[in-house]
């Protein structure tokens, strides 16, 4: 199967991680902000509903709007001071722990890397933001155009409370790492609208949402987990949106397309897993006194790296690309060898002990 970033691959023991040693590779990564994208204008003239559930969906959407600015009380406090998660959900806190250093240096090193998490996924919803501006010119019926018009404003309220997030409370906005700006202009540059609704609906918000709900369920400030149950609850309508337009795609498609579709969605996953966080590892390294490589060796070598692995992927997008029909025994193993579909899944309290 074809993999995406080869030439940023090399071998950690068994596994082959996505690096970017780089630096200045990744800036000019960054640096790419104009981006051509083929995209298809087309009209319509049919007025009337077609689609009965995405009408409902579009009316949901109207009334379920909130304000990011006047809704959250952003008097709350949120600091360094505190763990802003249950520690054991921080990677980085476990590491300093395990280092034996002392607390305060565990709530900084937690509260960096929920910073640079969410600042992936401030990233990522800018990208939401300009796809599903997309899909309101590509999409042929008037009640897609509609809706995809409403998840246009629900994008542009998430990029402005998690912008705000980073500027009144965290201080730092971290730049989108190189992994992911490859993987989302993929989805922006995509000439379907099968492969954007995949990519972006199925894909990539069917993640975050396993992010956000991990991180919600452990979040231990009041202000981080209001800004996420809102999210959320937005991106419940949005991946309603994908589920029916993707049954749709899957209903109408040839073997061959069935298949490229369920190829497609690996590699864009695949290369996500691939880079293990290692820009972030890279990022913060230094500061805290441990060897990025060294984590991810040490991690992906764990006899339970699956389970602990496949938290995030298992919660979403694997169950919604198996009822779509896009895992298939064909794949199946891909998943499972990589540590992203596993039958058994960690307990809160079992994370708590992997690197102890
Ligand atoms: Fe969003
Ligand atoms: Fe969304």
């Amino acid at each position: 199967m074809k993999k995406l970033i080869q030439e940023h691959r090399r071998k950690f023991g068994e596994f082959e991680v996505i690096d970017f040693v780089d630096e200045k590779e990744v800036e000019r990564l960054r640096d790419h902000i104009r981006v051509d994208a083929p995209i298809s204008v087309n009209w319509t003239w049919e007025y009337g509903s077609e689609v009965e559930e995405l009408r409902k969906l579009y009316e949901k959407g109207k009334v379920n709007q909130w304000n990011a600015e006047t809704d959250v009380d952003w008097d709350r406090p949120l600091t360094n001071d505190e763990f802003i998660l249950n520690p054991r959900a921080s990677l980085l806190a476990s590491l300093c722990q395990m280092m034996g250093k002392d607390e305060a240096t565990q709530k900084a090193a937690m509260f960096d890397e929920i910073n640079y998490v969410l600042c992936q996924l401030l990233h990522g919803e800018q990208a939401a933001l300009q796809l599903c501006g997309q899909l309101t010119n590509v999409c042929e019926k008037m009640d897609e155009k509609w809706y995809a018009s409403s998840q246009v404003i629900d994008e542009a309220r998430h990029v402005e409370v998690f912008s705000k997030l980073m500027q009144r409370k965290f201080g730092t906005i971290y730049p989108i790492g190189g992994t992911l700006k490859i993987l989302l202009d993929e989805l922006l540059t995509a000439d379907s609208v099968q492969k954007k609704t995949l990519g972006m609906q199925t894909l990539f918000e069917g993640m975050a949402v396993g992010i956000m709900d991990m991180m919600r369920s452990e979040s231990q400030n009041e202000l981080l987990t209001d800004v996420l149950r809102r999210v959320e609850q937005d991106e419940a309508r949005h991946a309603a949106f994908g589920v029916l337009m993707m049954r749709r795609v899957v209903s109408e498609a040839e073997p061959e397309q069935m298949e490229e579709m369920e190829d497609w969605a690996f590699s864009i996953l695949e290369a996500l897993n691939a880079n293990q966080q290692l820009d972030m590892l890279r990022l913060f390294g230094p500061k805290y006194g441990f060897d990025p490589e060294l984590v991810v060796k040490m991690v992906t070598a764990l006899p339970n790296f699956a389970e602990f692995n496949s938290l995030a992927y298992m919660h979403t997008v694997i169950p919604n690309l198996k009822n779509l029909g896009l895992i298939t025994e064909r794949t199946e193993g891909d998943w499972r060898r990589l540590g992203m579909l596993t039958d058994k899944r960690m307990t809160a309290e079992e994370i708590g002990t992997i690197l102890n």
